[in-house]
């Protein structure tokens, strides 16, 4: 338990991470830029992956701010002049207290069996006043709403297949429905949280983003190379209509 699925695979993650960026950055961006960040900010992003919200945020906080942003891999992270790149485990590494005006984590709590001990530790890093943010899933409204019968019932078995392994390894399946309880649990103020399911088409990013995953863990999907084959092309092909993971986002400040 609570080894992160998709650290291990030896593939390139990659495709994952164009896919989380083209289909959650947009709202991630808005929902900060309401919280006033700005010119000066101190702020961590945890896990940050691909780096897209890091750089967004170091831009945005240039030129007299600061990102610093951990992950357990490290290779895709860019140091740049204001920002800090820290291979760091959220678990059971520290973070300086009292330090950041922004925290911000998307997708990582998810994975984590320790996630409220780790939600704890991200609001003992704020100063107080400073904000944290998460985006996160709650995986179970994905249903399929156009495929043929049998393509339906062979993209059910995959997301089945998935959410089993997530939850072997860790992962809260709807833990994108707790997140709000969480910050106000946490002793956050002025929590507010928001949740989206949309619909995802074949080779829209969401979709990719399926296709990816379920690349990832390949050899331990219980499937033929044919029905494996089929289940890309459906995630590729506009014919293909599901609904989505639900997006749930919240923050709060301390
Ligand atoms: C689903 S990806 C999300 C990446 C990025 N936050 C995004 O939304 O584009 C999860 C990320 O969390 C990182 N991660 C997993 N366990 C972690 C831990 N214990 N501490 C820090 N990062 C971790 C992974 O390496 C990966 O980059």
């Amino acid at each position: 338990m609570g080894t992160y699925l998709f650290g291990d695979s030896g593939e390139s993650l990659d495709p994952k991470f164009d896919a989380l960026s083209s289909l959650l950055d947009a709202g991630t961006f808005a929902r900060v830029e309401q919280l006033g960040v700005a010119d000066g900010w101190r702020c961590l992003e945890v896990g940050g992956g691909g780096g897209s919200v890091a750089n967004w945020l170091a831009d945005v906080v240039a030129p007299s701010g600061h990102v610093t942003v951990t992950d357990i891999d490290v290779t895709r992270l860019e140091e740049r002049d204001n920002v800090t790149v820290l291979e760091h485990d959220v678990v059971s590494n520290i973070l300086p207290g009292n330090a950041f005006d922004l925290v911000h984590a998307r997708l990582v709590l998810f994975h984590l069996p320790q996630r409220d001990a780790v939600l704890r530790k991200l609001r003992d890093s704020l100063r107080p006043g400073g904000w944290l943010v998460l985006d996160e899933f709650d995986c179970l409204p994905l249903e399929v709403l156009s495929a043929a019968p049998d393509d339906a019932k062979l993209i059910i078995r995959v997301k089945n297949a998935l959410l089993t392994l997530l939850q072997h390894a860790g992962a809260e399946l709807a833990w994108g429905a707790r997140i709000e309880r969480a910050l106000l649990d946490a002793g956050l103020n002025d929590v507010s949280g928001s949740r989206e399911v949309r619909e995802w088409r074949g080779g829209s990013a969401g979709c990719r983003l399926l296709a990816a995953t379920a690349r990832l863990v390949r050899a331990r999907l219980p499937l033929t190379d044919d029905e494996f084959d089929r289940y890309l092309e459906l995630m590729a092909s506009p014919e293909t209509v599901v609904s989505s993971y639900a997006m749930c986002s919240a923050q709060g400040r301390r």
